[in-house]
């Protein structure tokens, strides 16, 4: 029996995720022909509106949000959409959700695009209206939760309702291309694995540089920080798929069993190997920017930027740092893992030295991998080999041109409509993550560590430098 869905219950459906991300993949896999002619998409929010209503509401969004030569389906794609109006604090107001989104027999996934603080409470109101039984699936959308313990309460929330088969956590990074790109580069190709471990590999470098700041998110953001709204989630992923084993297939348990080793094999982060940062008035893109606390109006505490050494103790990653760095008002937008491989045993050319390769995974803006080798420099060597570090590159767009590249929720709408969880997170991992992320902030509390200030537009404060340099390693810029 297929486990596509037959409808799609999408909770926050006036929210800015449905304005800018959901309604605009959703209209791209409609396009493509990639959504059943069959599926219905039912939005629901507090906002009173009539079906016409919302799907004049989503052509706006979709107008705003989508590039114009993607939007050839779109006038079809809104025949799809109807919508209830709900305050999920009333569980009456479920039944007439239930009414316009199941009918006996069918399969229902369902969205949660809203403030974690509603999770618990639409779970009830979904149970009370009969929609959480075999045939139903849920997503929820990060924050889940601001450490361990409320993670568990919202983990056991959803549990009471669904099982964790039926349960898809959203982390946005795992529907990126390059992302997945991560395990095709390690799983598809035989010259990384046997290079890959602790005899070969000095250290890698994980990077996630913004260059926004929070403007109108930082009320939000000052309750969380870097750590939790980026570390604890995107990074920590990017993370457990460098360092992870071979997994037996590309399969959900295959996969995120060994993403879990690895989460739980990370060391806490002892003294002085974090550094903190909170942005400062500066320039980037050529634009005067304010300073966070003029942002928030007040003083805080909260860091934008955070530093770690990291290290995961097993046996193959035995010794070798992960350098993880992520912050708001960097100088450029990259996210990128570089991996420092080590010298060369012995060098047979006397008088020239050989640079260590790397291998350098671009995963946003630009898409590329490149490799740098040692080359002979050309010319006649009266006095040894002369040699140069050079890039072998592949810029992903170019070796794949004329293929549509898609956004993360594209993939992520579609796996979870096909019921398809290999690039969600599971429970354990998740509280794995904020084990050691709560460990963390214990560790910033013992040692008194408040964030340093840096000039927006700058590479974060000098002790994020120094945290690298300490071990003789430069973070790549
Ligand atoms: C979100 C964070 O999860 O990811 C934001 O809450 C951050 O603060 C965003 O800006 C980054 O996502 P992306 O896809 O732009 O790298």
């Amino acid at each position: 029996m297929s486990s596509t869905a037959d409808a799609l219950l999408l909770f926050g459906a006036t929210g800015d995720l449905a304005q800018r991300m959901l309604l605009p993949s959703l209209c791209a896999l409609h396009s493509d022909g990639l959504l059943d002619p069959d599926l219905r998409i039912v939005g629901t929010a507090r906002s009173e509106m009539s079906d016409a209503e919302f799907r004049n509401f989503a052509r706006a969004a979709l107008e705003k949000f989508m590039p114009a030569n993607r939007r050839s389906g779109m006038a079809d794609f809104l025949n799809r959409l109807s919508y209830q109006p709900l305050d999920v604090k009333d569980p009456a107001g479920f039944k007439a959700v239930a009414e316009k989104a199941a009918r006996p027999g069918e399969k229902l996934a369902i969205f949660l695009s809203t403030a974690p603080s509603l999770f618990e409470t639409t779970i009830k109101g979904l149970q009370g209206a009969g929609l959480t039984g075999e045939g139903a699936r849920i997503s929820l959308e990060k924050p889940l939760g601001i450490d361990l313990a409320s993670s568990r309460e919202i983990n056991d929330a959803v549990a009471a309702a669904f099982p964790e088969s039926r349960i898809f956590r959203i982390d946005h990074y795992l529907g990126k291309e390059t992302v997945q790109n991560l395990i095709a580069l390690r799983f598809a190709n035989i010259m990384f694995e046997p290079l890959w471990n602790s005899q070969h590999i000095d250290h890698v470098q994980i990077t996630v540089a913004e260059t926004v700041g929070l403007e109108s998110r930082v009320d939000f953001y000052d309750e969380a920080g870097a750590l939790r709204d980026m570390v604890q989630n995107h990074m920590l992923q990017l993370l457990a798929l460098v360092a992870m084993e071979p997994p037996t297939s590309f399969d959900s348990s295959a996969v995120r069993d060994e993403k879990v080793k690895v989460l739980r094999a990370l060391r806490p982060i002892g003294p002085g190997e974090s550094v903190t940062g909170q942005y400062r008035a500066g320039a980037t893109g050529g634009q005067i920017v304010p300073g966070y606390d003029e942002e928030l109006g007040r003083e805080s505490d909260t860091e934008t930027f955070v530093a770690l050494k990291a290290h995961v103790d097993n046996w193959r990653w035995k010794g070798v740092p992960f350098y993880l760095r992520t912050g708001k008002r960097l100088p450029k937008r990259r996210t990128e893992i570089l991996v420092q491989f080590r010298c060369i045993p012995h060098s047979i050319f006397s008088g020239t030295r050989t640079v260590p390769n790397q291998l350098l995974i671009g995963i946003q803006p630009e898409e590329n991998i490149t490799l740098s080798l040692m080359a002979k420099v050309p010319g006649l060597d009266r006095e040894g080999m002369s040699l140069r570090a050079v890039p072998l590159e592949i810029a992903m767009p170019d070796a794949f041109t004329g293929v549509h590249r898609r956004i993360a929720y594209e993939r992520l709408l579609l796996d979870l409509i096909e019921c398809d969880q290999t690039l969600f997170v599971r429970r354990d991992e998740v509280e794995a993550q904020w084990a050691w992320v709560d460990a963390i902030r214990e560790q910033w509390r013992k040692e008194g560590l408040t964030p340093r200030t840096y000039s927006a537009g700058s590479w974060g404060p000098s002790a994020a430098i120094a945290l690298a340099e300490r071990d003789g390693v430069s973070w790549h810029e």
